[in-house]
């Protein structure tokens, strides 16, 4: 007795340990991510504008100077690069419009979220890779949402109606809510959320106008609103909340103050010469020449205006990634800050753009995160917008897919602390 007595105290102990190192992982509530799109946010929007709750949003969390997004800088691209981690090259949204180079037809981007085939180009985002590890996913107007990828979609999604009014601060609210219910009553671990603003009123009125500050003054609000209603719905200690953007927005400049790009005024250049061509696009546009006319078109194009740069796709400088891909038409254009590409005649009527070099500071989104896998009151440095998606995998305790980022680069912006995984950060 006296003997098994000495022998019981040890064993319960370690019983007591083991139950206690088990149970550590298991009484830290499972993290749940919440990434937030405000389409167009550039990185320095909060510096004309009073942006209370973005700045508690910094004390709270982790602020970045700015991020880099892929090229081409242009919603859907840089949305899908958010989602799958890889450049553009890599996941074969190469536009915001799906386009027939033999028929000639194009969708704009409301109906190509709707065409399958070109969302479901081999890579998948991380709703799916997330419900396929077991976890729920859902995703509110975020782009790619409506497609399904290998057969599978995100098990909570909304799609916006056509013609959908995405100012609407209400609506704002509305959709908050039902994201956070949708964690707290439906158990989602990860959402994706977009918003329309404040891409729409930068394009309509220019990034310096009143108009864009207003608009980032509902933003703040909004993400005032989505941190309350986070605390509201009981999940302060477990949500985290990436915000960050697709792109940036500049300045277009007109006739009278810079020399304007217009194909059509180009000596030696013909649309004749070509099959296909996606152009009076904002500042960027690619070209499929007739059989025979690449080197006319090229070389007539080359070097024809001091701001239009001129590549055939496998000339792609490599750092823009926007080259080896079937999807990429023979020749790519782009125009530098302030300039458009302009077909036969200037009918573009936008103030403020994007789609440029991911290179220009104007093309640079915000960054903002919050919550228990991250550090507080940390400002850090630029990095790219690929490397979003290994830290989201991390946070979520998922294996990623191939992509093109890596957690080097977002690892400092997180608390050491053990991940659902169990595994060191
Ligand atoms: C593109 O258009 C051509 C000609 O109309 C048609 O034969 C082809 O099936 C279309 N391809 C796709 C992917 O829609
Ligand atoms: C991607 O789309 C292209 C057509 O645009 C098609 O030829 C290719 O097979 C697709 N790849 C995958 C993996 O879906
Ligand atoms: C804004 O959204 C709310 C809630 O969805 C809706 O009831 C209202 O009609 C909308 N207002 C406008 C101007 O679109
Ligand atoms: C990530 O960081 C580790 C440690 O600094 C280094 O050994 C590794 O090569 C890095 N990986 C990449 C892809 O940068
Ligand atoms: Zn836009």
């Amino acid at each position: 007795l006296h003997h098994n007595a000495v022998l019981a105290m040890p064993w319960s102990l370690c019983l007591l340990w083991a139950s206690c190192v088990l149970a550590v992982p298991l009484s830290n509530p499972k993290p749940k991510l919440l990434l937030i799109s405000f389409d167009g946010f550039r990185w320095n929007y909060d510096q004309d504008v009073d942006t209370p709750n973005l700045d508690q949003m910094a004390q709270d969390g982790v602020k970045a100077q700015y991020v880099t997004p892929p090229y081409i800088s242009i919603t859907s691209p840089a949305h899908f690069t958010l989602l799958t981690g890889r450049y553009v090259e890599n996941h074969g949204v190469i536009h915001n419009m799906w386009f027939n180079t033999t028929s000639g037809m194009k969708k704009p981007y409301y109906q190509t979220q709707h065409v399958n085939e070109w969302w479901d180009n081999g890579t998948v985002p991380i709703w799916i890779t997330a419900q396929r590890q077991g976890l729920k996913a859902g995703s509110v107007h975020f782009p790619g949402t409506a497609s399904s990828y290998q057969g599978e979609v995100a098990m909570k999604q909304e799609v916006e109606p056509p013609h959908y009014n995405y100012k609407n601060e209400t609506a704002w609210q509305e959709n908050s809510d039902k994201v956070m219910s949708w964690f707290r009553d439906e158990d989602l671990d990860f959402v994706s959320l977009y918003f329309g603003e404040p891409d729409v009123t930068g394009h309509k009125y220019g990034p310096d106008s009143p108009q864009r500050r207003e608009t980032v003054k509902q933003v703040d609000r909004a993400v005032g609103y989505i941190r309350h209603s986070a605390e509201r719905h009981g999940l302060t200690d477990r949500l985290n909340i990436i915000i960050t953007a697709d792109h940036g927005m500049s300045t277009v400049l007109r006739k009278g103050q810079v020399e304007e790009i217009i194909l059509s005024k180009i000596p030696g250049f013909s649309f004749k010469d070509l099959s296909f061509h996606l152009v009076d696009y904002g500042p960027s546009g690619m070209l499929l020449p007739k059989p025979g006319k690449l080197e006319k078109v090229y070389n007539a194009l080359k070097g024809a205006h001091p701001h239009l740069h001129v590549y055939k796709k496998e000339e792609m400088p490599e750092r823009l990634h926007f080259s080896k891909n079937d999807r990429i038409l023979p020749i790519v254009l782009f125009a530098d800050l302030g300039y458009l590409i302009n077909g036969y005649f200037p009918v573009q009527i936008n103030k403020g753009e994007h789609g440029f070099d991911n290179q220009e500071m104007d093309m640079k989104p915000f960054f903002r995160a919050v919550g228990p896998a991250f550090q507080k009151n940390l400002e850090v440095g630029p990095f790219e917008t690929v490397n979003i998606y290994p830290l989201m995998c991390h946070i979520l305790g998922i294996q990623p897919e191939v992509n093109d980022g890596h957690l080097n680069a977002t690892r400092h912006l997180l608390v050491t602390s053990q991940t659902r995984s169990g595994e060191l950060t």
